[in-house]
Parts: structure tokens; sequence; C-alpha cells
């Protein structure tokens, strides 16, 4: 006699939400640092290797940071551009573009200033990648907004370039603390979180707002949360399915069910 080994909790929530994603006609997916931590890019808020850990996000991240020691705020983010453009595209990076070629409807937004997203494939429709956090490969004036294009040798000065329109600091497109949203992706966004029927967390705490809120406006409205994450955070312990591991283990796995489901349709 054949004994089968009953399927443990994890697998009946890889089933359950790949069932709800293969039957999903909008799927919002939210990334956070974690989604790159597998390419080499620190996430923020580990205890260890986390970048918040090491560094004071005020003196980087912020106006005041930046009006005390421009030099200190670009050579920090010079540093951090060179670390993502050495990085590749993860298989959960992959496999998110993979999921999203399944799907009638897939928005990818992004708390990440990376581009490894774009890199893997996402984001070809119009649409795009919605970075709501904005983007380090890209640089604007810090007073008039003026767009820049990064010479290769302002990478390696001590101080910001200078705006050729106004005259004042050039600094990343990135949202810093304090400062508001982009206002046409956070639009986009919050439209396509009000209309989804499941959204898809993957590596992030959920406790920077108001990107941590949408997850509960999602579920508000009906859609169920999947949330996808090593350790268990307020998104994990709300979501309707908590798959616990890392995005490229646990993606590609999900895609692979996913897959099954669809062609067996
Ligand atoms: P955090 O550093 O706060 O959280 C990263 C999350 O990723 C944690 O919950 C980790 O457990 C999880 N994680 C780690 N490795 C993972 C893996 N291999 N697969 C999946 N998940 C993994 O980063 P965010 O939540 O993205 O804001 O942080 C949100 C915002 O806080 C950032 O956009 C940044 C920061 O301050 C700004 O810069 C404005």
């Amino acid at each position: 006699m054949m004994l089968s080994t009953p399927p443990s909790p994890f697998a009946e929530n890889i089933t359950q939400a790949a069932q709800v994603l293969a039957n999903a006609s909008r799927i919002v997916c939210l990334t956070g640092a974690g989604v790159s931590a597998e390419s080499g890019v620190a996430t923020f808020r580990d205890a260890q290797t986390g970048l918040w850990s090491h560094f004071n996000p005020q003196q980087l991240a912020s106006q005041a940071g930046f009006a005390a020691d421009p030099g200190l705020v670009w050579r920090w983010y010079m540093q951090r551009l060179q670390t993502v453009e050495a990085a590749a595209p993860n298989l959960g990076h992959i496999a998110l573009t993979q999921l999203a070629q399944l799907t009638p409807s897939f928005t990818l937004i992004t708390q990440n200033v990376d581009d490894i997203h774009e890199r893997a494939g996402s984001g070809n429709s119009t649409e795009g990648v919605l970075h709501i956090h904005g983007s380090i490969t890209q640089f604007r004036c810090n007073v008039c907004g003026f767009e820049h294009v990064l010479q290769p040798f302002e990478r390696v000065q001590a101080l910001p370039p200078i705006c050729r329109q106004c005259q004042q600091l050039v600094r990343p497109a990135v949202v810093w603390f304090g400062e508001a949203l982009p206002e046409r992706v956070s639009a986009l966004a919050q439209r396509a979180v009000a209309q989804c029927d499941v959204m898809l967390v993957v590596g992030t705490s959920g406790v920077v707002y108001p990107v941590a809120e949408w997850p509960y406006a999602a579920q508000q409205n009906g859609a169920t949360v999947i949330d996808v994450n090593p350790i268990c955070t307020p998104i994990s312990a709300m979501a309707d399915l908590f798959l616990q591991g890392p995005g490229g283990e646990i993606l590609p796995t999900l895609l692979e069910v996913v897959q099954q489901l669809r062609a067996s349709n």
C-alpha cells in the first residue's frame, strides 16, 4: 500500500496563491527592497546589513541633509548608482515579468529606485514600472526641477553638478524623507490599487507611508493580498496568504504553478 504525504501548509498556500493569480484579471504587484536583495542591492532595515543601520537616513536622504553637506549626499548616491548598475535581475524579477505576460492587466509598483525590474523586461506597457519613490538613474535640479543628463565625469566629482537652467544643485530624482510622492505615478498607482482583484506584495517591510496603506486599501476593496517575505511583517500578518521565503525562490515556484493552471484551463 502506498502512503501519500499530506501537503504541507506552505505547499497549500502556494497552490492557493497560484489559483488566485491564475484567475485574476487585474493584478497589482508592490515590491520593496527585498526583491533586489538577491541581486546584491542592500535593503534598508535589516539589523545587520540594512543601509539604515550603517547610515543616517536624515543625513543622506532629506533636503536638510543635502543643504548641510551636498557633496556627502552626492557621493553616497553615486556609490549606490554604481551598485545598482552592477546588479543583475534575479529569478524573482524575471518571474514577475513572466507573470505579467500571463495576466490581462498587471501593474508593477515599486518602492525601489533601481531599474532592475525594467532590465528584467518588466514595464513594457505604456504605464511602465511605477517608481513611487523615484529613480536613482535619473537626475534633476533640486530647485527648478530641470532634467539633467548625468555625464561620466560628474559621477566622480566631489560635489553635485550645477543646473544649466538656474545654476542650483542637481540631485538624483528620488523621493527623500518628508517629500511628496511623484504626482502622476502616485495617481496611477492608487487607481490600480483601487481596481485590482489581487495584490501581490514582495520584499517590503511595510512601514513607510503612504505605500504601507495600499495593501489594506486593496483588501478593503475586495482584493486578495498575497505577501512574499522571508520574515513576518505587518503586511504578512494582514495578508490573506503569506508565502514565507525569498522572492528568488518563491516567485519562480508560484509562476510555475500559475503556468500549469493556465495551461490546463
Ligand atoms: P526594507 O528594508 O524596509 O524592507 C525590506 C524587506 O524585504 C524586509 O521585510 C525583508 O525581510 C525583505 N526581504 C529581505 N530579503 C528578501 C528576499 N530575498 N526576498 C523577499 N523579501 C526579502 O525596504 P522597503 O520596505 O522597500 O524609502 O523600504 C521602504 C522604503 O523605506 C524605501 O523605499 C526607502 C526606505 O526608507 C525611501 O527612500 C523614500
